[in-house]
């Protein structure tokens, strides 16, 4: 089977004045293709941590990550933000959108940072619109929003170069449980598209609708189950 993402003995020290925080511990687990896994575990067990490495946000400080077959820390700088702008998607919990933009022009916003704005994306920034069902806000601002509808917008930009890889840190967690369904039933389909999904949560409900969680605790895995 194809791997999205080979994870190996994955470390993280954080050095803050002085003190070593030893976020990760060494962590190692595969990814296949289409999967959808949560993360799980207590406040400061490192998920955000796992993520933000996934995400080619951070590098570890030791251990290996294959993003499909590249070795991510063999990429310079330059290949590290192509990879996170291109191949991946990330969602987070603030949904981080810009107040004075309409709901299209901030699902542009990837597009204007890696020169991509064409007529023709900014056509496709429309069917990402409708494709998570706001069809009928377009123009817009994120305060005249729902929070699910705000986070939508979020999920809308994530995809705007097609990304076979999507991650996001408590994506719902500021939302009501119906809301929460909503884009749950959006990440399923996206999942169902053959995406691959590795989403960070508190809530059982939410871990209920993945196909497999991985418990941390200290920065190590605690279980890794497949239902
Ligand atoms: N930038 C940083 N500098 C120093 N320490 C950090 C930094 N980021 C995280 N940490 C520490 O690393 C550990 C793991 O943090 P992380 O944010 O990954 O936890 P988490 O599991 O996402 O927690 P939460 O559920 O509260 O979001 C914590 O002890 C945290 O204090
Ligand atoms: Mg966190």
């Amino acid at each position: 089977m194809q791997l999205a993402a080979s994870i190996r003995e994955l470390r993280k020290d954080y050095v803050l004045s002085g003190e070593t925080v030893h976020a990760l511990r060494g962590v190692s687990f595969d990814v296949p293709e289409g999967d959808y896994i949560s993360i799980m575990g207590p406040s400061g067990s490192g998920k955000s941590t796992l993520l933000n490495l996934l995400g080619c946000l951070d590098r570890p400080t030791a251990g290996n990550f294959l993003l499909g077959p590249d070795d991510v820390a063999r990429m310079t700088d330059d290949q590290l933000a192509e990879t996170r702008a291109t191949r991946i998607g990330f969602v987070f919990q603030s949904y981080n959108l810009l107040p004075a933009l309409t709901v299209v022009e901030n699902i542009e916003v990837p597009l204007y940072y890696s020169g991509r704005l064409t007529r023709e994306s900014q056509q496709k920034c429309i069917e990402l619109a409708e494709l998570v069902g706001l069809g009928d806000r377009l123009d817009h601002r994120p305060m005249q929003l729902s929070g699910g509808q705000q986070q939508r917008v979020a999920i809308a930009r994530s995809l705007v170069n097609d990304p076979r890889f999507m991650l996001a840190d408590e994506p719902t967690g500021n939302l009501d449980s119906s809301t929460t369904e909503e884009i749950l039933d959006l990440l399923a389909r996206l999942n169902d598209e053959g995406r691959t999904i590795i989403l960070v949560t508190h809530e059982n409900e939410v871990a209920a609708r993945t196909c497999r969680t991985i418990w941390l605790r200290d920065g190590e895995i605690m279980t890794d189950e497949r239902k």
